[in-house]
């Protein structure tokens, strides 16, 4: 997901290494800035998040068969090599012996329960912006899922990314817990898709363009990144590229139930994967509800 030009990363890579073990050593990780209302969780709207989020295309091996959530493919980056974890109700090798509190840290705040930093390849900087009946939503639905024995191998990342601490600077700098809040003088439909395209469904997690560290700079959100995922070049979805390349609203909408772009092209790469798993489940109106968003973001 991230693509620093590679000259430079190494040495500056080193040096966020050993200032955020300082920074470790003097602040610890951060404390967790959001409680979550214990608030009675819907399984069967967290099944709709779950896709909206993307959280089962990454955490599943469709191929391997190694049941559903109990850990995904590879996932290659410039840093190297993550494996998303088993995230079933397992107690020794899932998230069994969690609470919903730690659950919610985790995604909101990329802590885990031993206060340890996740790196952001798991993506709490969009879930950040998540609602807290969505998180109890969500942990609602994964209680459902069925444990499933066995871990993940370890992410293979080169020095000094291999270096969890380092991540403490990283949040430091580019990472900042924020729930979603609505702009009043938009509509509704415009909000729900701003709170989809920023929050659970990250759209700009890959239609936005990175730094060397792999961050957003959130003014060029949506204008595209000529080196996403894989190395593959994700186009701007910002209402200007939208409109100059004539696509409407209904456009919008069908490419992501269908993968159809309006010039009859299949949408393909990681875009392809993102409409199996999760565009072309959801309903006309979030789908309508992004595109409103899109088509009036500058
Ligand atoms: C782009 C791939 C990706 C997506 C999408 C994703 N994750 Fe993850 N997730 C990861 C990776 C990789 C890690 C390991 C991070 C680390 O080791 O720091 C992780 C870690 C986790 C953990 C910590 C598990 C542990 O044992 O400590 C939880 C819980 C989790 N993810 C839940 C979710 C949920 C819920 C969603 C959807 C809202 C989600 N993830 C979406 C890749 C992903
Ligand atoms: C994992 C990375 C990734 C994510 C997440 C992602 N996209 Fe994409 N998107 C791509 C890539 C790559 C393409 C180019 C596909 C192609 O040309 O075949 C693309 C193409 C598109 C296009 C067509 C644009 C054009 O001018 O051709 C639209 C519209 C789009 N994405 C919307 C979205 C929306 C809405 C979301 C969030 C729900 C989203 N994308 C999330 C990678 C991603």
């Amino acid at each position: 997901m991230f693509r620093p030009r590679k000259t430079v990363n190494l040495l500056a890579a080193i040096l966020a290494a050993g200032a955020g073990l300082f920074v470790l050593l003097v602040s610890g990780p951060g404390q967790s800035n959001r409680v979550i209302e214990d608030k009675k969780g819907d399984p069967q709207r967290g099944g709709y998040v779950a896709r909206l989020a993307g959280c089962i295309a990454c955490h599943t091996d469709f191929k391997s068969k190694k049941g559903f959530l109990a850990g995904g493919k590879s996932i290659n980056t410039p840093f190297g090599v993550f494996q998303a974890p088993n995230i079933t109700p397992h107690k020794e090798d899932g998230i069994g012996r969690w609470s919903l509190k730690e659950f919610s840290r985790a995604v909101t705040e990329g802590v885990s329960p031993d206060g340890d930093h996740y790196y952001p390849v798991f993506l709490y900087p969009n879930y950040s912006r998540m609602t807290d009946q969505d998180i109890s939503d969500l942990w609602a639905a994964m209680k459902t899922v069925q444990p499933v024995a066995g871990k993940s191998p370890d992410h293979n990342l080169g020095f000094p990314f291999n270096i969890r601490a380092a991540l403490g600077l990283w949040k430091m700098l580019f990472f900042k817990s924020q729930p979603f809040k609505d702009n009043p003088s938009k509509s509704k439909s415009w909000n729900r898709g701003a709170y989809i395209v920023n929050g659970p469904g990250h759209c700009v997690a890959c239609h936005s363009p990175r730094n060397l560290f792999g961050a957003r700079d959130i003014s060029q959100d949506l204008t595209g990144n000529p080196e996403g995922p894989e190395g593959e070049k994700v186009p701007a979805i910002n209402a200007a590229s939208l409109t100059k390349n004539n696509w409407t609203k209904e456009d919008i909408v069908f490419a992501l139930r269908t993968g159809s772009a309006p010039d009859g092209d299949a949408l393909g790469g990681s875009m392809g994967e993102v409409i199996r798993e999760s565009t072309a489940w959801l309903t006309d109106e979030d789908l309508k509800a992004i595109a409103d968003y899109l088509l009036d973001k500058s």
